[in-house]
C-alpha cells in the first residue's frame, strides 16, 4: 500500500503523452513509458497519445490514423490498465486545443524561439516550418496544466518544454490568481536520453531515417540483436564509461535502465570480456523485456472493437477532469460562459 493511503491523503496525480508518429523506441520506453507504468500503483495516472502534436511535421492521414491505434494498444502492452488510469486520444478532448489559445496569448515570442527542439526540427523540415511547430510547447503546456498533475513523467529531451509550462502556469496565475498547480519533472534516473545506436552523440528517435539507429518496441528478437551487435562503439575493447565512448555508455546506461544494475556493477560483469558478448548480452536482455510487450500488443491490436470502447471511456474521463480546469481559466480571464 503507499503512503499516501495510509494517512488517507488524495493520490498525486501524474500526467504524461506521446507522440503517435512513429512506433515507440527503446528510448522512450527507458525514458519515459517504464515509468508511467510504475506510477500507476502509487498515483493518479493520467496519459495520453498527443495525435494533435504529430501533425506540426506532414503525416500521411491513413498512416496516421493507424499509428494512433497501434500507440494506444501499445500503452495497454506495456501493462498501462485503464481501471487505474486514464488513458485517451488528444484529439477527442477539444479542451486541449481550447486552452492552448489562452496560453499562447501568454507566451512570448522570445522564449518560443529559444526552443531547441523548435531549432532542430525547423532545421530538419526546411519547407515546412509551420507555425503549429513554433507553438507546439504551448500545446504541451496544455496538456499537462489542464489536468493539475503533481508530476510529469519525461525523459531528459523534454525537460525544456516542461519548464515553459511551469513558466507559463506561474505567469497566468501571477495575473489571475491559482488556476494551474506548477509540476515537478519526473525523469528517471538511468534511461532519460537513450542514444542512436549508429551516431551515440544524437539521442535514439521514431523518427530516424537509419532504422538501424534505434529498436522499436516492436522489433522482433533477431532484428533487436542484430541492432545491438552493429551498434557503433570504438577501438579501445574495454567496457567502460567514458565520455569519449560514447557508443559503449549509451549501452551501459541501456543495460543498466534493463536489469537495473549500476555502471560499476556492469564494468565489473564485463570486465576482460570483448564487446561482442557485451553487446550479446544487452541485445538479449533488451529483447526479453520487449517480447512479452509484443506478444500482448498483437493481442489488443486485433481487437478494434475493445480499443475503440476503452479510448472513448476514456476520452469521457478526461474531459470530465480537462473542462473544470478550463472553464475556471477562462472565467477568470473574463469570459461570459
Ligand atoms: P515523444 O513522443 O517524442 O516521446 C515520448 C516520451 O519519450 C521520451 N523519449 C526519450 N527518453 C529517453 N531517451 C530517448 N531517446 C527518448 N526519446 C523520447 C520523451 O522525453 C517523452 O517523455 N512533446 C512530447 C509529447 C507530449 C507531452 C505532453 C509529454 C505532448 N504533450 C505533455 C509530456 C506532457 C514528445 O514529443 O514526446
Amino acid at each position: 500500500m503507499s503512503d499516501n493511503n495510509i494517512t488517507n491523503q488524495p493520490k498525486k496525480r501524474a500526467l504524461s503523452c506521446i507522440q503517435p508518429s512513429g512506433t515507440p523506441t527503446l528510448g522512450n520506453y527507458l525514458g519515459a513509458l517504464k515509468n508511467w507504468v510504475a506510477m500507476q500503483e502509487e498515483f493518479d495516472c493520467v496519459y495520453a497519445i498527443a495525435d494533435l502534436h504529430a501533425i506540426t511535421v506532414r503525416q500521411e492521414p491513413a498512416k496516421l490514423r493507424r499509428q494512433i491505434h497501434e500507440a494506444f494498444a501499445l500503452l495497454l502492452a506495456i501493462g498501462l490498465d485503464p481501471e487505474k488510469s486514464v488513458l485517451f486520444i488528444q484529439a477527442q478532448v477539444p479542451e486541449h486545443a481550447q486552452l492552448s489559445w489562452l496560453l499562447s496569448c501568454h507566451t512570448q515570442f522570445g522564449e518560443l524561439s529559444r526552443m531547441t527542439q523548435f531549432k532542430d526540427k525547423s532545421a530538419r523540415h526546411a519547407d515546412n516550418v509551420n507555425a503549429g511547430l513554433f507553438t507546439y510547447p504551448v500545446l504541451m503546456a496544455s496538456d499537462i496544466l489542464l489536468y493539475q498533475p503533481d508530476y510529469v513523467p519525461v525523459g531528459a529531451d523534454q525537460k525544456q518544454h516542461l519548464e515553459i509550462a511551469r513558466d507559463i502556469a506561474v505567469r497566468f496565475n501571477g495575473i489571475y490568481g491559482d488556476v494551474f498547480k506548477v509540476p515537478e519533472p519526473y525523469i528517471p534516473k538511468t534511461g532519460a536520453r537513450v542514444m542512436s545506436l549508429q551516431d551515440p552523440t544524437k539521442k535514439m528517435s521514431k523518427s530516424d531515417e537509419n532504422i538501424n539507429g534505434f529498436i522499436s518496441m516492436l522489433d522482433d528478437r533477431d532484428t533487436i540483436i542484430r541492432k545491438f551487435k552493429r551498434a557503433v562503439t570504438d577501438s579501445e575493447a574495454c567496457v567502460r564509461v567514458a565520455p569519449e565512448k560514447p557508443g559503449v555508455s549509451n549501452l551501459i546506461g541501456i543495460y543498466s535502465a534493463v536489469t537495473g544494475k549500476t555502471e560499476a556493477e556492469i564494468e565489473r560483469e564485463f570486465e576482460g570480456k570483448g564487446y561482442g558478448d557485451f553487446k550479446l548480452a544487452v541485445g538479449e536482455t533488451v529483447a526479453d523485456t520487449l517480447d512479452p510487450i509484443r506478444a500482448s500488443f498483437e493481442r489488443y491490436i486485433a481487437d478494434k472493437a475493445y480499443l475503440e470502447e476503452l479510448y472513448h471511456k476514456g476520452a469521457d474521463s478526461a474531459e470530465r477532469l480537462a473542462r473544470k480546469t478550463y472553464f475556471k481559466a477562462m472565467k477568470k480571464v473574463g469570459y461570459v460562459l
